[in-house]
């Protein structure tokens, strides 16, 4: 089987989606960021992206924001109605841009979630207590992470993240990324404060 391979696109979105997209967040400030992931994002930001002539707006089955200020944990999203991400950045705060890391391996299922030695429970993309290269994941090496990617990821010991290879895409505003959504990826070690996104999801 294949997988969509990666696009990044360097011109992203327009400013003014982009500021618009910024304001619904910012203006729903009250809600956490889990409810924000069902309520607020969805609709108000798909119509904003129909001025994108880039974006499938009619393809798209999960749309929502996410603020982080600490690297998250490799994982995958595929889902029936969820087969391509698309992360799109809209801020960055007090620091350089972050990275995604989008491994060049997969896991053929749906959404998972690595926690390396900790015992965490998702009920999304569910926790898999140990490290990507320790389960069936596909086109694993059997090298240790290249020195050019642990870079972005020395934020956990090396050996974490064995029998991976890819690519860290630049987090920055104005662009964005596409991959199929069975590609574990991870977030960069962060150097700024925060960092704000809109990830959307296209059925087949
Ligand atoms: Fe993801």
């Amino acid at each position: 089987m294949s997988l969509t391979s990666n696009i990044y696109n360097p011109k992203g979105i327009s400013q003014t989606s982009i500021d618009l997209l910024k304001d619904i967040y910012k203006s729903a400030g009250s809600y956490d960021t889990d409810n924000m992931q069902k309520l607020a994002g969805s609709k108000e930001a798909k119509e904003v992206l129909r001025n994108e002539s880039s974006i499938d707006v009619d393809r798209i089955t999960v749309c929502h924001f996410y603020k982080h200020s600490h690297p998250y944990f490799p994982h995958t999203d595929f889902h029936t109605n969820e087969k391509e991400n698309i992360v799109i950045p809209l801020e960055v705060v007090n620091g350089p841009n972050p990275y995604l890391v989008i491994f060049d391996q997969w896991f053929d299922g749906d959404g998972r979630t690595w926690t390396f030695r900790e015992n965490l429970n998702f009920e999304f993309n569910k926790s898999l207590k140990g490290r990507p290269c320790d389960f069936s994941i596909h086109e694993k090496t059997e090298e240790d992470l290249p020195s050019n990617l642990y870079k972005y990821l020395s934020h956990h010991p090396r050996n974490y993240w064995y029998g991976l290879t890819g690519y860290a895409y630049e987090f920055k505003v104005g662009s964005y990324i596409k991959f199929d959504s069975k590609k574990i990826h991870a977030t960069s070690r962060l150097f700024c404060e925060s960092k704000l996104g809109l990830t959307i999801r296209y059925r087949a």
